[in-house]
């Protein structure tokens, strides 16, 4: 399938010189800017604000996918979208109305996902895949770059890609399949065979830098992984 989309979260990045780094990851082939918000809150960390959406900004025009790990939500949703955030996905057990806040991500342009943490259930998105664009399903508990994949998620992805097929099957819009957290080039092929369409990978990405500064070996070696998805176990 083409349609795979990859994501380097830029949580591993080289912070005193972003720009340059999402400029390296776009030359590289990357579809997405991952973009990790947390606020030591709803989550043990602190990382970035809008204001850091806003610098990055100019130097890529590929979409910038903000993960809002913070609580509460819909304030700092309205900030990123006015920074320049294309996607907006939060943990729903974050916001006190998550209808509302999917609405209010949609009416300030940006299209609107909901990030699953490996114990969150599946029901949790009942009553609102025609508000999702996006699911992410976190294959770590959120919080850090560098954690080992959680194999479980694979049966998780499963399901949620049986979900989404069914929603659209029924004439529902379609919703992209994000998988978040340990994915390698080790692993890539499993999660796509699972059935994700976007690879978030952080670690994997800024840990194998080129000689030159550059992101073009991994990324490659990401996407002949994905290349012969479905294939592989009929060759086997
Ligand atoms: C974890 C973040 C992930 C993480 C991915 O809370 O949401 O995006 O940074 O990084 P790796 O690929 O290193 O697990
Ligand atoms: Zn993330």
């Amino acid at each position: 399938m083409s349609g795979y989309q990859i994501a380097p979260s830029v949580l591993s990045a080289d912070f005193a010189r972003l720009g340059e780094e999402v400029g390296r990851l776009e030359a590289a082939g990357a579809d997405l800017v991952h973009f990790d918000v947390m606020d030591n809150h709803y989550v043990p960390n602190l990382t970035m604000g809008p204001m850091i959406c806003e610098a990055i900004r100019p130097h890529v025009s590929i979409p910038i996918d903000v993960h809002l790990m913070v609580t509460p939500v819909d304030e700092l949703a309205v900030m990123f979208a006015k920074a320049g955030a294309a996607i907006i996905t939060f943990h729903p057990e974050a916001s006190q109305h998550v209808d509302r806040t999917l609405s209010l991500i949609r009416e300030h342009g940006c299209r609107a996902g909901l990030a699953l943490n490996p114990a969150s259930p599946l029901d949790l998105l009942d009553h609102v895949m025609d508000r999702l664009d996006l699911v992410c399903i976190m294959s770590v508990n959120p919080g850090f770059g560098g954690q080992s994949f959680i194999p479980h998620a694979l049966e998780k992805i499963a399901a949620v890609r049986a979900r989404i097929d069914a929603h659209v099957m029924a004439g529902g819009q379609p919703i992209l399949l994000e998988v978040d957290g340990g994915v390698k080039v080790s692993n890539i092929h499993a999660v796509a065979e699972a059935g994700a369409d976007v690879f978030v990978a952080g670690s994997a990405i800024f840990g194998a830098r080129d000689a030159d500064g550059g992101y073009h070996g991994v990324m490659g070696a990401l996407r002949r992984e994905l290349s012969d998805v479905g294939q592989r176990e009929r060759a086997a």
